[in-house]
């Protein structure tokens, strides 16, 4: 393990070189004219794992963008860990707010700026990394390695499941590994045991036949647009709890203990709040900030319009009003459960004058997963050992849908082990990943592999 240390902190620039260049791939998965693009990353890490040695590297086709599968098999007696990451980005819009461009990664005082560096290129690239580190120095593995490494993660992973079903004595493994999560803060080592699902929906309310002016008709012909938006304010009560009938029913709650364990977490509400420009933050009665974030259910709207939204003004009454909601969940809710209510209470409540059209869009089960397992307690070591300190054991309010596949397809729990902040702009303008959390990620994925190919399987 320490050559393979030293290895890696002797090749680092080179590494982030090569980081760039994968980096400065397009790879948007949800914009069909991209397709070239994501195709060609999939090439570019097929080829890089064909470099450092691996004997099987595999493009698996889908019906969608392509798997990327790669694995080094060692000793039969070893553990077996299966690292999964998503080589897609999304896109970058809007352009106009980037600092630097998305896809020309620039380092700006020791943060590499760009589409994808923290999400999830950057992340799952210290796996590989690590990995040549023990390949160039050791001549093998701790472990038996697989990795897989999906381009279809941003636009909803529609051919996921059925591929893990497809090729589930390919994936059999001990262990699944994800470095697409966020650490509580700068040099804090966390390590993500829950994430929250997902369940995502379009509404529409149509009333008169095609837009109407407002002064002819208003007063008598009733709004879309209004109805709509009163119907939306209705899902919150003045707790700031979800009014969808049943909505609370299968929510796992919180434990004492985990309560205790978000209380001690070195969390200022109020410095949070101002780094997104809000003075005060807004939760579910009884809950912290930080347990409404990432432990608790909620309902947001994630887009609404309809009528004019032009420049000036144009008086009229508009014939749809069209708007997009999220739930993110949590154990034990599932998305179909939560959309159905979601969709009794719009059916109860459409004004007769208007039909109302209900989209099911896309979704995914949050996950818990166990802190006292073999590969947990290895995880923590490797942590602390780079970072000095004890793990702490944090929630996500983010989802990576794919984690609940691996616990029901393959049976196997998965560490979640990220190295992203929340600063890092994700999604965003000028999404960036420290040179120190990339080099931070290699190190302990070479600490963990050590700790957990000792362990017996
Ligand atoms: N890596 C993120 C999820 C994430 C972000 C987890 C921060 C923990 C902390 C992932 O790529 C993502 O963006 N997931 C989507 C869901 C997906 C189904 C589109 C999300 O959470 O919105
Ligand atoms: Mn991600
Ligand atoms: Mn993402």
């Amino acid at each position: 393990m320490n050559r393979a240390l030293a290895y890696a902190e002797q090749h680092f620039d080179r590494f982030v070189g090569e980081l760039v260049d994968v980096l400065r791939i397009p790879s948007i998965s949800t914009d069909p004219e991209y397709a070239g693009e994501v195709r060609r990353t999939a090439t570019w890490l097929a080829d890089h794992f064909k470099a450092l040695g691996f004997p099987k590297v595999e493009i698996s086709e889908t019906p969608g963008h392509p798997i990327v599968f790669a694995e080094y098999a060692v000793d039969p007696s070893k553990p077996t860990v299966l690292v999964y990451g998503h080589y897609d980005v999304q896109p970058a819009d809007p352009l106009d707010l980037w600092k630097t461009p998305p896809f020309e990664p620039t380092v700006v005082d020791g943060v590499l700026y760009g589409r994808g560096t923290c999400d999830d290129k950057g992340q799952f690239f210290a796996h590989m990394k690590a990995a040549e580190a023990y390949l160039r120095t050791d001549g093998t593995l701790p472990v038996n390695l697989k990795v897989m490494l999906e381009g279809e993660e941003e636009c909803g992973s529609t051919n996921l499941a059925p591929w893990i079903e497809a090729n589930r004595e390919r994936l059999a493994c001990d262990i699944v590994v994800v470095s697409d999560t966020t650490l509580f803060g700068p040099g804090i080592p966390s390590i993500t045991y829950g994430l929250r699902g997902l369940a995502y929906v379009e509404v529409s309310l149509t009333g008169p036949d095609r837009d109407l002016h407002s002064g002819v008709y208003g007063g008598a012909v009733e709004n879309p647009i209004n109805a709509l938006a009163k119907m939306i304010a209705a899902l919150h009560d003045e707790n700031h709890r979800v009014t969808v009938e049943g909505f609370y029913d299968n929510v796992r709650p919180l434990t004492a203990k985990e309560r205790e364990g978000f209380a001690a977490l070195p969390f200022d509400t109020k410095a949070w709040a101002g780094e997104v420009g809000v003075s005060v933050t807004k939760t579910e009665k009884g809950y912290s900030a930080l347990e409404g974030t990432t432990a608790r259910p909620t309902l947001d709207c994630n887009g609404i319009w309809g009528g004019y939204t032009g420049k000036g003004a144009k008086t009229v009454l508009p014939s749809k009003a069209t708007a997009k909601i999220s739930m993110r969940l949590v154990p034990d809710q599932t998305p179909h459960e939560v959309t159905e209510k979601l969709r009794r209470y719009f059916e109860a409540h459409v004004p007769p004058t208007m039909t109302l059209d209900f989209k099911d869009l896309h979704g995914g089960h949050g996950v818990l997963v166990d802190t006292e397992s073999p590969a947990m307690e290895a995880a923590s070591e490797a942590l602390e050992g780079v970072y000095g300190r004890r793990p702490y054991f944090i929630r996500s309010g983010g989802s990576i849908p794919v984690v609940a596949d691996f616990k029901n397809i393959l049976g196997r729990d998965t560490i979640l082990m990220g190295f992203g902040l929340d600063s890092d702009s994700i999604h965003s303008p000028n999404e960036c990943f420290g040179l120190d959390r990339f080099g931070e990620g290699i190190r302990s994925v070479i600490r963990f592999l050590d700790v957990y190919g000792r362990s017996a399987r």
